[in-house]
């Protein structure tokens, strides 16, 4: 009986799991960019505070006004690492060069632009070892 009503949660505990996965995946990871108005909020990797799936890309931009400054703070950073974060990255943008490129466990430097939007692109590859709990980052808009 016990066993019974233990199994049961742990159903229960999948089934929102999943669903938190799945609304997570609909919203910025199933093609759509997920846009982000607020003045500030909270990012997260899919299935976070689980690892993130395997053959995932997704996209979020935080929109602000004109001449406004957005500064991106990371919490918890964890992305399998490989050469050059060929494998899975998480890209943060615009930047003065190309690129800003991140991956490894080394929680990276508060990222800041002056330009009033960031976008950030995560990709994982379709044959990610799926050992990586992704991350976590807070942005806050300021004139
Ligand atoms: C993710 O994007 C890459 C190209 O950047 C593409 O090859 C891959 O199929 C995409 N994966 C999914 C699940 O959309
Ligand atoms: C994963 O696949 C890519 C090509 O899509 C390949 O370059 C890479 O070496 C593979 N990684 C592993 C760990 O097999």
């Amino acid at each position: 009986m016990m066993l019974k009503v233990g199994g049961m949660k742990l159903f229960l505990m999948k089934g929102l799991l999943f669903l938190r996965w799945a609304w997570l995946c609909l919203a910025a990871c199933g093609g759509k960019v997920e846009l982000h108005t607020e003045r500030r909020g909270v990012i997260y990797s899919p299935s976070w505070p689980l690892n993130y799936p395997a053959g995932v890309n997704c996209s979020w931009n935080i929109q602000g006004n004109r001449g406004e400054v957005i500064t991106i703070s990371f919490h918890s950073f964890d992305v399998e690492e490989s050469g050059g974060c060929r494998g899975d990255w998480l890209l943060l943008g615009p930047t003065w060069k190309d690129e800003y490129r991140v991956c490894g466990s080394t929680l990276p430097p508060p990222f800041i632009s002056s330009r009033g939007a960031v976008w950030l692109h995560f990709h994982s590859q379709a044959n990610s070892s799926g050992q990586a709990q992704g991350f976590r980052l807070s942005y806050i808009r300021s004139e």
